[in-house]
Formats: structure tokens, sequence, C-alpha cells
């Protein structure tokens, strides 16, 4: 297990970054600890508004952890979460949505103002509940995850594979973005016939054009077009059985391990999706799922890649590597970063022709 030090990443141990980390579909009021970003925190639904709301799991009273607990009254009678807020079961303090300590059992005067929690930037979309991390507390640098095919009747929506936890850092999970030569003994790619990146501030692109022997029938070629936005996820448009959208979310949980989720929407040939086209769709991810178990298992026993021994073979995995260090770094030095990167880098073939891909 490698740290994000001994990658030299730059100054902060955890990126900048939307990032998944709970399937929207479990989450109700009834509270749910995590840890991501090296931190325990408390995930649940409010009562009153149904929103997400992700705080600081512990109390700034005595330390109690705000999520887990069974046995105390608050919890038994159904006060844990109150309205939209939080009790702590220790002594009953409630936190709003907002973090901030708005009523304690039996207390005369004023709520200290240190009574509060950090609350986190949530936002809910595609069945993921997705978090805006950020170690200078700013706004969302970019866009929060969106697709439009999500609320198109034709696609079937993807159900969420959770893959767990792997002793990997995000790092060796990104440099795939641009790792043109596994495709062949990977995924059964004979010759790649056209590959790209463009860098464009914190997105990247891969475009490929080649054979794949788990996603396309012999003799066909697969289209892709995968971008990650920033450091926790991609979506990577993909004509190849059927039109479709892959998934693969990564979060930090400490420094060195990697929490991994893969998903794929998949578009019917009917206007509104049909009960057979989700069998279909359900099949097709499965396939999709085996060839990033590919990745996955390569990723699971490797050491780590401190330095890549690159051959003019590979893509440009040096680029990406700069690329990914402006999440690592105060935003002021961004532009740097990205400088040295942004463009088109082409590896490989003449021209991309399957403009109707483009993510936009
Ligand atoms: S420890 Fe949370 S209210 Fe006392
Ligand atoms: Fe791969």
């Amino acid at each position: 297990m490698a740290t994000s030090k001994d990658y030299g990443l730059g100054e902060f141990a955890f990126p900048r970054g939307w990032f998944m980390i709970a399937a929207a579909a479990e989450l109700t009021d009834k509270p749910k600890p995590l840890r991501y970003f090296g931190r325990d925190f408390v995930l649940y639904r409010g009562k009153q508004s149904g929103k997400a709301t992700l705080l600081d799991a512990y109390c700034p009273h005595m330390g109690t952890h705000l999520g887990i607990n069974s046995t105390s009254y608050v919890v038994r009678d159904g006060q844990h979460i109150d309205g939209d807020g939080i009790r702590c079961p220790y002594h009953g303090w409630r936190f709003g949505a907002d973090g901030k300590c708005d009523d304690i059992p039996g207390l005369k005067g004023s709520i200290p103002k240190a009574a509060c929690v950090r609350s986190w930037p949530v936002h809910e979309s595609m069945g993921v509940i997705w978090v805006w991390h950020d170690p200078e507390n700013g706004e969302p640098e970019w866009e929060a995850p969106t697709l439009a095919e999500w609320d198109d009747p034709a696609w079937v929506h993807w159900k969420l594979d959770d893959l767990g936890t792997l002793p990997v850092h995000g790092q060796e999970v990104i440099d795939n973005i641009t790792d043109m030569a596994h495709f062949g003994p990977i995924h059964g790619i004979g010759a790649v016939e056209f590959f790209e990146n463009e860098f464009s501030g914190p997105y990247v692109t891969q475009r490929m054009i080649g054979p794949h022997r788990t996603l396309v029938e012999s003799g066909e070629k697969l289209y892709t077009d995968t971008t990650y936005h920033g450091p926790g996820f991609l979506l990577s448009k993909m004509l190849g059985r059927h039109p479709s959208i892959i998934l693969i979310a990564n979060t930090p949980v400490d420094d060195g391990v990697t929490h991994a989720w893969h998903a794929l929407l998949v578009k019917s040939p009917h206007e509104v999706a049909e009960q057979e086209d989700v069998a279909v769709a359900r099949a097709f991810q499965e396939a999709s799922l085996a060839a990033f178990a590919q990745d996955f298992e390569v990723w699971a026993n490797k050491r780590p890649a401190l330095r890549i021994l690159q051959v003019n073979s590979d893509g440009p995995f040096h680029l990406e590597r700069i690329w990914y260090k402006q999440f690592f770094n105060p935003r002021a030095k961004r532009a740097e970063y990205c400088k040295r990167v942004d463009g088109i880098h082409r590896s490989k073939g003449q021209g991309w022709t399957v403009p109707q891909l483009r993510t936009g």
C-alpha cells in the first residue's frame, strides 16, 4: 500500500472532487456510519425533506459517534433522526442538516457557537449519493454528476455493483485512462486502432476504437468515449453490443485504500424500455463487470507503481499523473498543472469517426 505522499502527489492526502459515498436506494432515515477521506461521517435522509445529509460523525459535546447506536432511548423511541436533524444518542443534542446544534435538552441560556459539526455538500443523482470533498472547503469547482440519458425512458437504469475496498491508491485506478497497452493482454483487443487522450481542466477523456472479446461480437469494433470528471469517477459512453454508459467510481477510504463501484446504463431499442430490455441490460452489465474485473484483479495484487517504466507503446501516463496532481494541491496552483497537459494527445490512429459518442 502506498500513500499520496509516496506518489508525490502534493500537499493534500485526499483530493478535491465529487465522490460517490453511497447508493441512494439504501439510504433511509436510519443513520449510516461511513468512513472516507480518513475521517468518520454519518449519512442519513431527513424525515422532513427526504434530502441526504452528511455530517462529521463525532458530537462536539463528548465525542459520541452520532450514527452508531442501537440501545439509547433516543434511538429506540424513534428520535434519532428528528425532522431533518439528528440527535446524539448520549445526551440528546440535536444537530440540523447544516451541522449546527439547535436543541440541547434542559439547557438554560443560549447554545454555544462551538456546538456544531461539519456538514458536507452532497448531491443525489443517478441512484448515487455524491459528496464534494475539498481540503480547502471551497465551493464545487465543476458540476455535480448528471447524465441526460438517465432521464430518457429508452435507457434501462443501472444497478450499482459495489466492489468493496482495495488496498490500492486511486492513482493506480486513474492510470487506466491513459493505458493503451493493457487493452490487448487484459481485454483481448488484438490491435487498438485508435487511441487518444484529451486533457481539459478537471476532465480527462480517452477515445478508443478496437475489437473487444467481452463486449462486442467477433469481427465488430468497440467504440468508447470515456471521461474522468475529476479524480472520483468516470463515465464511458460505449457503442458495443448495445449503446451503453459505464460508471466507475473510486473514493479514498484512507490514504492508499480505495472503495470502488461499477454500473452500466443500457439503451433499449424501444422508446420506453420494456421488461425484457431490463434482462438484456442486466446481462450486458454482467459482461461489463467481467471486463472491469480483469483490471480489478491486477490492481488488487500489484505493488504500487510509484514510478512507471514508461515506453513509447504506452499511452501518456506522464501527462495523466501531472493532471491528477491538480486535485491534491491548493486550487491556486491548478492552472500550473493544467497548462502542462491541456490538449489532445494522440497515441494511435488517424481520426475519431463516431461523433455521436461525444460526451459533450
Ligand atoms: S456526547 Fe453528544 S450530546 Fe453529549
Ligand atoms: Fe481496462
